[in-house]
């Protein structure tokens, strides 16, 4: 099976190429593999490079809308496999419509996601970004570095799936009272999570943190209205995605001194890459540029998943649903419309 890898990063390749040699079901498979990786993203303008291969390996950054499936479609591409869990940047009708199958990679390491949501947590209450940059300046004093001590403070989960729940686990280690709100309830927390309504989460919990999906429900979940509900002096943690928090309305809670620390991985902007651009314009009027402007926020760049562990995981699972489209098998990790 020959598979045209798009938007190639170098650790990509790394990760890929390891799986390649050591993931045991591809020592022991019938079906050779052989991966051709390029640095292009997939769009209208790059599908036709698929032309000669079976299949597409693209990322939730990649343009698989109508136009696009189109070309894979006339050159013969019969599966897309995603090497992330997200899904919405496909057309799955015109997918469905051609026959072509979409596998995907649900879940990899929701630790990964979890560590890097407590590093933020403790990095803002703590000042750590601050207190990092101060001693590289030979100041060595405490001032506007002080924080609170996570151990016996309430830990409130919004979401307890994979991620959320690895979440409850460390809050559960660090001594906190651990509380969680949930449109479902994880059974297997039931010995140290407390289920509540969305609003005693809110007005109950010292640190928050989001690990719901972005829905039609949870699109701007943090607004004003819910920042008021918070707890003052709440640390704040999103690691889920940029759109569950109204950017503006978080701006004017930091200004209220509603939050203690606030830790983002992803942010509202994301997508828009408004830093690729760093013009002084652009900058002026980005939202992310004036929370960065905030001593108590923290942001990094979606890299929550960024471990060898989360990266291997990825490549394995990959060419586990390669392997498994191959043999005609049915995958738990099929997308369809
Ligand atoms: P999951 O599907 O295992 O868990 C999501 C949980 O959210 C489920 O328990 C679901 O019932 C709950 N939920 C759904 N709607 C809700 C609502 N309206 N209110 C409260 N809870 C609701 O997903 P997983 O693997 O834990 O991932 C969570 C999120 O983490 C993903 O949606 C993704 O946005 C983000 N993510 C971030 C990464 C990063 O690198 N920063 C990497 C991977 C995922």
């Amino acid at each position: 099976m020959k598979i045209l890898f798009y938007d190639t990063k170098s650790y990509d390749q790394e990760s890929f190429d390891s799986a390649l040699k050591s993931y045991e079901p591809i020592k022991h498979s019938d079906t050779p593999i052989e991966i051709e990786y390029i640095k292009s993203d997939l769009d209208p303008r790059t599908a036709a490079l698929a032309d000669g291969f079976d299949a597409v390996c693209a990322f939730v950054s990649s343009d698989i809308g109508t136009e696009t499936v189109n070309i894979l479609h006339d050159k013969g591409i019969r599966v897309i496999l995603m090497r992330c869990a997200g899904f919405n940047n496909i057309d799955l009708n015109q997918c469905k419509k051609y026959g072509i199958r979409i596998l995907r990679v649900p879940g990899y390491s929701p630790e990964a996601v979890a560590e890097h949501a407590m590093a933020l947590a403790l990095a803002a209450n703590r000042r750590l970004h601050k207190a990092y940059n101060k001693v590289r300046e030979n100041d060595f004093s405490l001032s506007g570095l002080m924080g609170f001590n996570f151990y016996q403070k309430t830990a409130g989960i919004v979401g307890t799936g994979k991620i959320g729940a690895a979440m409850c686990r460390i809050c559960h280690g660090f001594g906190m009272k651990v509380i969680a709100y949930d449109v479902y309830k994880n059974e297997e927390l039931k010995d140290f999570v407390e289920y509540k309504t969305l609003p005693e989460v809110l007005a109950q919990s010292d640190l928050l943190s989001l690990h719901c999906p972005l829905t039609n429900d949870t699109y701007h979940i943090v607004n004003l209205d819910t920042i008021k509900q918070m707890k003052d002096g709440v640390v704040l943690v999103n690691t889920s995605r940029g759109a569950l928090v109204d950017t503006a309305d978080l701006i004017e809670g930091i200004r209220m001194r509603k939050f203690a620390g606030v830790g983002l991985d992803v942010y509202e902007e994301e997508t828009d890459n408004v830093f690729e651009d760093r013009s002084d314009e652009i900058l002026e009027h980005s939202t992310t540029a004036r929370l960065l402007s905030f001593p108590n926020v923290m942001i990094t760049s979606h890299q929550g998943f960024f471990t060898g562990e989360a990266l291997m995981a990825i490549a394995e699972t990959t060419l586990q649903n390669a392997l498994d489209f191959a043999a005609g098998k049915d995958s738990p990790n099929n997308v369809t419309a």
